[in-house]
């Protein structure tokens, strides 16, 4: 049996990284936990989301993963306390993100979108200004319900969104981090705001990351077909129109309700 990758976001926003984990991988058997007993994670303290985000880890060292990845920003700002419990690969998404955003920005001015935490974090700022990378960064907490509750195609989510980033329509920065697993299932509305520029998610970078330190680590698999079994740690469901959006890797899906 292969070992499974397993994968946690605070809800359905690291479905977004495990899209693209699939395509770079699709031999491989997956565990996405949707910690949604705990959303939103970006409005929590440091010390309160350090300590939930310790119990997710055991309980996925326990499923006996071969390796971690945090689908989450805010939740990446723990990797050195994951780390130090999992002693298993663990993946974050803000290096690989950063990483990119090295190759692609021409004229060094970045804006960040991303949640409250990250943002205050100042994580992705030191990394970037320490590569001479200007960051404007905007707190947007507000849009992940957006995301998690599905209304993202509402004219009411465009008002939020749009609102939100008035502030910076006018500075010239040529790339956008969403810096929010959230907020890939949102890019439509933000393109539409901030316009014409280079998007930067979280999904790509870390797939390649990850597919580097399990072949480094020797763990690859390289036959079979995806298996992916969704754990959700309260009860409310994992809406029709996300499976929808994520129709090919919800293809023999099993979900479980485990209330941690
Ligand atoms: N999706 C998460 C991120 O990338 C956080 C969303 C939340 O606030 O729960 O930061």
């Amino acid at each position: 049996m292969n070992r499974p990758i397993a994968l946690f976001d605070s809800g359905i926003g690291g479905l977004t990284v495990l899209q693209s984990v699939v395509e770079v991988l699709p031999n491989e058997n997956y565990v996405y936990l949707a910690d949604n007993a705990f959303f939103p994670y970006g409005v929590k303290s440091y010390h309160e989301l350090e300590k939930r985000i310790k119990i997710i880890t055991k309980y996925l060292v326990s499923l006996d993963a071969k390796a971690i990845v945090i689908a989450c920003n805010t939740a990446s700002l723990h990797l050195e306390a994951i780390k130090k419990i999992a002693k298993i690969p663990v993946v974050d998404v803000i290096t690989p993100t950063c990483n990119k955003v090295f190759g692609v920005t021409q004229n060094n001015k970045v804006c960040l979108l991303a949640t409250d935490a990250t943002v205050r974090s100042q994580r992705y700022q030191q990394i970037l200004q320490n590569r001479g990378i200007d960051v404007v960064a905007v707190g947007c907490s507000d849009f992940v319900p957006l995301a998690e509750n599905g209304s993202y195609e509402s004219a009411w989510a465009d008002d939020i969104i749009c609102q939100k980033l008035s502030g910076v329509t006018n500075e010239n920065f040529d790339t956008v981090i969403l810096g929010c697993t959230h907020f890939g299932l949102l890019k439509e509305s933000i393109t539409q705001v901030l316009g014409n520029k280079i998007y930067v998610e979280c999904g790509v970078p870390t797939a390649l990351y990850l597919r580097n330190i399990l072949t480094n680590n020797n763990l690859l698999c390289n036959y079979g077909s995806v298996k992916l079994k969704v754990i959700t740690t309260a009860k409310s469901s994992i809406s029709e129109s996300i499976c929808n959006r994520f129709a090919f890797i919800f293809n023999d899906i099993v979900v479980e309700h485990i209330p941690l």
